[in-house]
């Protein structure tokens, strides 16, 4: 629906076309007149014009490059093109200029009238549409941020809640807690090398943080032990990935972090478990994990009788590189001297 009086421009270098058109539209619309370019142009800049009738041949000025001018700068306006020579070739090229209608002189003056009528229509139709998808786009930036802030809000619960059981483990064998730590910090130092995205950074770091957290679900007195595990007791503690696993399956946020939970026990050459996973079959941040799990663990391991200095933890290391481990992650902590920082 129209509501005020729209603004029409008339771009057209004869005068007695400026004249007839304005009088014939004068009683509906407020008609401005441009002799030529130039004028159109300032009228535009100063008035929120609605219709053009532009001249297709005006003096000195190309009417189409006119047009598609003012369409770049004005969208929504709508433009009537005005013309005495009508070749089909010029019609069409106006069309596919953003024209939206043509009148040819002598024109009807109902004929006119219809025309402009239907440009304020297109006009109006088009702007209602631009508004619905405005809003639109406002709703669902607004919809993103909503979701934004609960995602923070439940992974900082849940990062919390992930903490009390750490350290709930941590109160069974004393060891997890700085383990996870420290695991999470070499995990990173070579992620950093291999040139991982930021995004998988972050995942790796949750899934270094829960690597271990399957221990919740093992016997204290085997998390405790701190002599060497018997075979029985050893096959309970190779259960505690697929138990990290199901500790994590109800948080399906935290799905992407499952792969390297379920799988940093594998070995390289598929002697490891759960699933005997062999090379590079076994998810890269699990094979991050395995290599800095295992150095913690020469370095830290409270049933180590003494931990391992740097130099052999690097020979072991190299002498596991292609069986226990990935040899190109190995040579990663070699090269960089990445055991010197943690
Ligand atoms: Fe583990
Ligand atoms: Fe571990």
């Amino acid at each position: 629906m129209i509501n005020k009086r729209p603004n029409i421009l008339v771009i057209d270098d004869a005068f007695c076309v400026r004249q007839s058109l304005q009088f014939i539209l004068r009683d509906k619309y407020n008609v401005l007149l441009a002799p030529g370019a130039l004028e159109g142009q300032f009228h535009l800049s100063s008035h929120h014009i609605d219709i053009v009738l532009l001249d297709i041949r005006l003096r000195g000025t190309d009417g189409l490059k006119l047009l598609a001018d003012i369409k770049q700068r004005f969208p929504y306006i709508e433009i009537i093109m005005v013309t005495a020579f009508a070749s089909l070739e010029t019609i069409r090229k106006a069309i596919r200029f953003g024209a939206c209608d043509y009148l040819i002189k002598p024109f009807d003056k109902n004929e006119l009238i219809s025309v402009v009528h239907n440009a304020l229509m297109q006009r109006e139709n088009k702007l209602g549409i631009k508004n619905e998808l405005d809003m639109l786009k406002e709703s669902t930036l607004y919809l993103e941020h909503l979701i934004r802030n609960a995602k923070d809000t439940l992974m900082n619960s849940s990062e919390n809640n992930l903490t009390a059981m750490l350290l709930n483990i941590d109160s069974k064998d004393g060891y997890t807690w700085s383990h996870v730590k420290r695991v999470t910090k070499l995990s990173l130092l070579i992620a950093e090398k291999m040139r991982v995205s930021d995004e998988q950074k972050q995942w790796l770091k949750c899934s270094a943080s829960l690597h271990d957290i399957g221990k919740l679900n093992i016997d204290t007195t085997i998390l405790r032990k701190e002599s060497k595990l018997s075979d029985k007791e050893y096959e309970v503690m190779k259960k505690h990935p697929e138990e990290g696993v199901k500790i994590i399956h109800p948080l399906p946020f935290l799905k992407n972090a499952v792969p390297a939970i379920k799988h940093h026990h594998e070995r390289y050459d598929g002697e490891g478990y759960p699933s005997g996973l062999k090379g590079k079959e076994i998810p890269y941040m699990a094979r991050i994990l395995s290599v800095a799990d295992a150095v913690d663990s020469m370095m830290n391991s409270p049933v180590r009788q003494s931990p391992c200095e740097v130099g052999r933890v690097e020979r072991e290391l190299l002498s596991n590189a292609g069986l226990q481990f990935d040899p190109e992650i190995v040579d990663i902590v070699i090269r960089g001297r990445l055991l010197s920082f943690v």
